[in-house]
């Protein structure tokens, strides 16, 4: 092997099955072997990892990075810059900027403010709402990775579109393949509530679950698997926070509904007994819910039933955080540079392995988004996305610290053990120990995450609607439309799944990039719970019926 640009020696590579001893060697932007320690040939620059575990970059689906339009909270750079102190490699960032990015010249504005200022790589969500059906494919043409659609109301005030909206939205997302990520709570029933509890004078931290029961996700959860399930179109739900609609998703997967699920460390480790003590710090949507939450979810984490763990990174400034009622403090905390301490101090404690934390930060994410294996795998092809871990390195975390520009935490004072010490991105060192190298900045990204094209399911004869695939064996009949567009829908056999066409469709790169061999991400792939689809059990519709009725 010649020309070998970085060694990473004497460390142990983790994937989401195994830990072992190797040395990484990296060529430009890519891994080009992971062979036995002392066997690669010297390389420009030699990185010791004597003692570290080597991880794929972590890529966390959920941050607001804010700008354009509320940059005194976060901007890029400051949003970016905690990624990369945190060990994270890919974001996907949402779309409730101001103007949120649910038009063209709004994703324009975002992607020209992020490439100037990302340390790492990034996917840019679209907005899907009431009124913007019409421009979801000018959107995905432009170069939107993904769509989020609010069902219950959160920051930016963003109205939750029709179900019919809705409907529309997710019959377009189907036919291009795309994945329509969820914030799903019932925005009616929240509104009412909360205008019941402010009339009665409630201002207190538990009035903000109050507002928002578990029955709103169960109902949003419930309607978006349905409508998912209708039109074919792939399913992300957000920020998981209760046990009460697991059982909904875990039914829908084994119907084989291609849905994926996040759950955030507060979801995981905090509980309504620590918002007693922090009160506004903690408000977040959906909101921390009673003790008696969190084990269920690491139990789906462990089943498959949650998928991934994101952060949903809102960053605030503390006077937002701080007023004295509660429906006056904004909702949300940053976490992207705080989610890998927290959950490899877990790793620790023995409630979860290394492996399991690359299955659930890395791989993942990779596969839901279409990136795998180029990015949440340390193996020759993948981007050089790698981070660095110290497992016996301990610290309280520092609020006052933070990358971000809200310096306002739950998490402050929280003693971790075990930090990212290094991170790199395709090949270049963002971060390391703790400080971020700025001279780095301007090489980040968009990535593009469109997944394989997939079969949507019919429409009933009787409701007019765009022409929709018919559904062929293997799904190769497709209208013209289709047709034309096909080229750029990655992945295939032989094409790279993060290619950008030459002439660039995605407005801020033209550069097309290739792997020596981009291995087919197929839906087995993308849908790591298709064991339980092979086992083809018939939905239990009786008992979710039962269960929705009883009274609680
Ligand atoms: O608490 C939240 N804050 N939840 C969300 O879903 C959005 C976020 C924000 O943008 O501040
Ligand atoms: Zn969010």
């Amino acid at each position: 092997m010649t020309g070998v640009d970085v060694v990473i020696t004497g460390g142990q590579v983790v994937s989401d099955d195994a830990v072992y001893r190797a040395d990484v060697a990296i060529k430009g932007e890519t891994i080009v072997s992971v062979a036995t320690p002392g066997t690669l040939p010297p390389a420009a620059e030699t990185i010791d990892a004597s003692g570290k575990y080597v991880i794929p970059g972590a890529i966390d689906s959920h941050v607001h990075f804010r700008t354009p339009g509320y940059d005194y909270k976060e901007d890029w750079e400051t949003g970016t810059g905690g990624a990369a102190r945190g060990g994270v490699t890919t974001v996907f960032e949402m779309p409730n900027t101001k103007p949120p990015t649910g038009t063209v010249e709004a994703l324009r504005q975002k992607q020209a403010i992020a490439k100037a200022q990302a340390y790492v790589d990034y996917g840019i969500y679209g907005l899907l709402d009431e009124n913007n059906i019409g421009e979801l494919e000018a959107l995905m043409d432009a170069g939107a990775s993904s769509f989020k659609c609010f069902m219950g109301n959160t920051f930016g005030d963003l109205p939750a579109p029709s179900d019919g909206a809705m409907l529309e939205g997710f019959e377009i997302l189907a036919r291009r393949g795309y994945r329509c990520t969820v914030h799903a709570e019932n925005a009616s029933i929240m509104a009412r509530r909360q205008a019941k509890l402010e009339a009665a004078g409630r201002t207190d931290p538990l009035a903000h679950l109050a507002a928002r029961p578990e029955v709103c996700a169960m109902e949003a959860v419930g309607r978006a698997i349905i409508f998912a399930e209708w039109t074919g179109a792939r399913l992300h739900i957000a920020h998981k926070s209760s046990k009460d609609a697991l059982y909904l998703i875990r039914d829908a997967k084994r119907r084989g509904v291609e849905v994926t699920v996040e759950t955030c460390p507060q979801y995981l480790l905090l509980s309504t007994e620590d918002m007693k003590v922090q009160g506004g710090v903690m408000r977040v949507n959906p909101p921390i819910r009673e003790p008696g939450h969190q084990e269920p979810l690491w139990q789906a984490l462990r089943e498959g039933v949650v998928d991934m763990i994101a952060t949903d990174h809102a960053p605030h400034t503390p006077e937002e955080k701080t007023r004295p009622s509660i429906w006056q403090c904004d909702c949300g905390f940053p976490g992207v540079e705080t989610q890998m301490p927290l959950m490899l101090t877990e790793v620790n404690r023995g409630r979860m392995t290394i492996e399991d934390y690359v299955r659930w930060a890395c791989v993942n994410p990779a596969k839901a988004w279409g990136l795998y294996p180029r990015k949440g795998a340390i193996q020759p092809g993948a981007d050089a996305d790698i981070t660095l871990v110290d497992l016996a390195a301990e610290r309280a975390i520092d609020q006052g610290s933070l990358f971000s520009k809200s310096k306002i935490s739950p998490w402050h004072g929280r003693r971790v053990k075990g930090l990212p010490v290094l991170t790199m991105v395709r090949g270049k060192v963002v971060m390391r120990d703790g400080k971020c190298a700025s001279r780095c900045r301007r090489r980040s990204r968009a990535t593009s995450t469109r997944p394989p094209r997939r079969s949507p399911r019919p429409a009933p004869s009787n409701v007019p609607t765009a022409p929709l695939r018919p559904r062929g064996r293997s799904g190769r009949e497709r209208p013209a439309r289709a047709r034309r567009t096909a080229l750029r829908d990655p992945p295939r056999p032989g094409r790279d799944p993060l290619a950008v066409p030459a002439g660039g469709h995605h407005g801020d790169r033209g550069v097309r990039i290739r792997l020596p061999q981009p291995a087919r991400v197929s839906r087995r792939a993308i849908i790591p719970e298709t064991r339980h689809r092979q086992r083809r059990r018939p939905p239990r519709r009786g008992r979710a019926v039962r269960r929705l009725q009883r009274p609680r």
